[in-house]
């Protein structure tokens, strides 16, 4: 049934919309999601050593690099045009508190002033959290509330302020605090504004889910949690949708620049609200490990054509609204966007 309101087209055999479609040229004509290299942002992993390519075993094409392998990464990718790096670390030593995070001489600092050096027009992204740093693996200090063991989030605040100072010292173009912490925003925006660093953005991973997806990832950045999950910072997929948009609306109040939906393939809907919702925002979705993966290993049994279902992937974010997307086929993009 139509709406009341919607125009009148006449049916079949008078209005055929295969017309649209049969010559190649028409269905290039109408065609109206595109994306480029430059709305792309691509994810590296950052450990310590020298002369350090360890294979990721889940995410084929991915690696953990040491400084010197990051610098010949980005060597390679500084002519591709892509939208920047996003920065994830894997530090020498873990600890209650994640103090490699904090520290100027951590992982990350390091690999921001290497990137700088080598390609200083390579836009630096730093993900600004504590799973990776902490030895109990989750996202922050921890603390005890009502008797249960839990991530002590005002206690974190302080802690992802001197991080990301840190970052934007070591020269961090963008800080991407991906906590789920409530304050953290305006923690990091008040951390950074007193000390000289008003003119960082903030894109915040906003609306971020306790997904299954990030699987592979944690092995990439050893950062699954010891015990229990992240159930009670990350949103529950069944949440009211609209509690994503409270997500967003608090962190734009907090001072973010920039938001983010994460992960993107099973969140479409999601994405749309907040482009919707908040026109003028722009939106980032993390195309994330579990969503590359799963392509990744039906391509090597030959049961998916890589390229097509990436590229699919990747258009069906952006109709969704996107106008940022992190994926880890960032590179290959560039080289099928050449080709084609
Ligand atoms: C947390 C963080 C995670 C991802 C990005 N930042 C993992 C988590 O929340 O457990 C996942 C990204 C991916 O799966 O590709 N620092």
């Amino acid at each position: 049934m139509r709406p009341d309101d919607a125009p009148s087209v006449p049916g079949f055999p008078t209005t055929r919309l295969r017309r649209l479609r049969y010559h190649p040229g028409v269905r290039r004509l109408v065609r109206e999601t595109t994306f480029s290299t430059a709305n792309l942002i691509l994810p590296l992993f950052v450990r310590p050593g020298q002369g350090v390519r360890q294979e990721i075993a889940s995410m084929p094409g991915h690696f953990q690099l040491s400084p010197d392998e990051l610098a010949e990464e980005i060597g390679q990718i500084a002519g591709l045009g892509l939208g920047g790096v996003l920065l994830f670390g894997i530090p020498a030593a873990k600890d209650p508190f994640g103090s490699d995070a904090m520290s100027n001489l951590g992982i990350i600092p390091e690999a921001v002033r290497v990137v700088k050096a080598t390609a200083p027009d390579v836009l630096v992204i730093t993900d600004v959290c504590f799973c990776e740093y902490t030895d109990h693996g989750h996202c922050g200090a921890l603390g005890s509330t009502g008797g249960r063991v839990d991530v002590d989030n005002d206690r974190t605040l302080e802690m992802l302020g001197y991080q990301a100072l840190a970052h934007a010292q070591a020269g961090a173009d963008v800080v991407a605090p991906s906590g789920m912490m409530d304050g953290m925003v305006r923690a990091i925006r008040r951390r950074l504004d007193a000390a000289g660093f008003s003119h960082v953005p903030i894109l915040s991973y906003a609306a971020k889910y306790a997904s299954s997806f990030y699987g592979p990832f944690r092995e990439a950045a050893e950062s699954a949690p010891r015990f229990g999950d992240r159930r009670s910072y990350q949103m529950d997929p069944a949440a009211p949708p609209g509690q994503a948009l409270r997500e967003v609306e608090l962190d734009l109040a907090e001072g973010a620049d920039l938001v983010m939906v994460k992960p993107a393939l099973a969140y479409l809907d999601i994405i749309r609200q907040v482009r919707d919702r908040f026109p003028g925002v722009p939106v980032a979705a993390y195309n994330v490990s579990g969503e590359f993966s799963m392509v990744k290993a039906a391509a090597r049994l030959g049961w998916l054509d890589e390229k097509a279902a990436a590229m699919e992937s990747l258009t069906a974010i952006r109709r969704a609204g996107a106008s940022i997307i992190l994926t880890y086929w960032a590179k290959d993009v560039a080289r099928w966007l050449m080709d084609a």
